[in-house]
């Protein structure tokens, strides 16, 4: 399969009293134009999952073992140098505190314009209008004035959807989000959701998202990685995962998620075969 292989991921926290291992020999594949959800309780290693892959470890974390392939690069054995001429351009990641990845002290228009330029990408007037319209495609209203200004400007959700178009910026052949919309209100996290997906996957891009909402893995994923204390207890296509889960803890997730007698038709993806399963709720 070509797009992301990852094999066996072994991540540690290692300080000089103790170690902590987060991951345990985590493998799974995200091919071209796929959607992958990780769910999983908190403390489960999903950001570490995400974060171990882009070798963007919060320290002391390190990856002990393990492979990452990347449509023929080997990530973990790139220096960092060449690690950046892939983040931004050829993966796109949304982390999942926003304020972590904006500059505080440049205004928004001057990041986009960095990353045009550590990538090599024309600048000027088509690149700014590209940043606008990314922008309002992510629901900012009033985008000329945002990207005119400074982070701290911003609230939690509009911080969040700056990121995801900065993420989106350069076409990346991957998206990886963390929690992408966890600060949005719901009317606005579809308009989010659905504008990562119309630009990544309908264009034969793929995305690797994190997301406590199994509502959100029903409508917009192909397959789900079910994550336990460090480990991929159980992966498959939604429909199969979430209609005959195989393992404990994923029924078990599947069952706390209170899903109303008769929920509106809806969903973009998917939604008509899990819902089958009368405990998803619908999104
Ligand atoms: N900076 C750190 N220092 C030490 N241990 C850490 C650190 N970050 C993560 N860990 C360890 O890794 C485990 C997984 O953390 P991770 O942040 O990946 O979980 P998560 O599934 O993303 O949780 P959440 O849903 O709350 O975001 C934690 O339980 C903790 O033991
Ligand atoms: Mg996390």
């Amino acid at each position: 399969m070509s797009g992301l292989e990852v094999t066996g991921l072994v991540t540690d926290f290692e300080n000089r009293t103790t170690s902590i291992r987060a991951l345990h020999g985590v493998s799974f594949g995200v091919g071209e134009s796929e959607v992958v959800g990780i769910v999983g309780e908190s403390g489960s290693g999903k950001s570490t999952v995400v974060r171990s892959i882009i070798k963007l470890l919060m320290p002391p974390g390190k990856v002990t073992e393990g492979h990452v392939d990347f449509y023929g690069a080997s990530l973990l054995d790139l220096k960092e140098r060449e690690l950046r001429r892939i983040r931004g351009k050829e993966i796109g990641f949304v982390a999942q505190n926003p304020f972590s990845a904006l500059n505080p002290v440049l205004r928004i228009e001057k990041q986009f314009d960095n990353i045009a330029k550590a990538h090599g990408a024309p600048r000027g007037q088509e690149l700014h209008r590209r940043a606008v319209d990314l922008l309002e495609a992510t629901g900012v209203k009033d985008a000329e004035r945002v990207i005119r200004g400074y982070a701290h400007e911003l609230s939690g959700g509009m911080a969040q959807r700056v990121v995801i178009a900065m993420a989106l910026f350069l076409n990346p052949r991957l998206v990886i989000a963390d929690e992408p919309t966890t600060a949005l209100d719901l009317t606005v996290q579809r308009q989010v959701l659905d504008t990562l997906t119309r630009l990544t996957v309908d264009s034969g891009r793929s995305m690797l998202i994190v997301t406590h909402d199994l509502g959100v893995v029903a409508n917009y994923c192909d397959r789900v990685l079910v994550m336990y204390q460090g480990r991929i207890v159980e992966q498959g296509p939604v429909s199969r995962v979430f209609v005959t889960p195989e393992h404990e803890y994923t029924a078990s997730l599947l069952d706390s998620v209170v899903r109303p007698e008769e929920s509106p038709a809806g969903g973009t993806r998917n939604i008509a075969t899990v819902g089958a399963r009368p405990k998803v709720m619908e999104y």
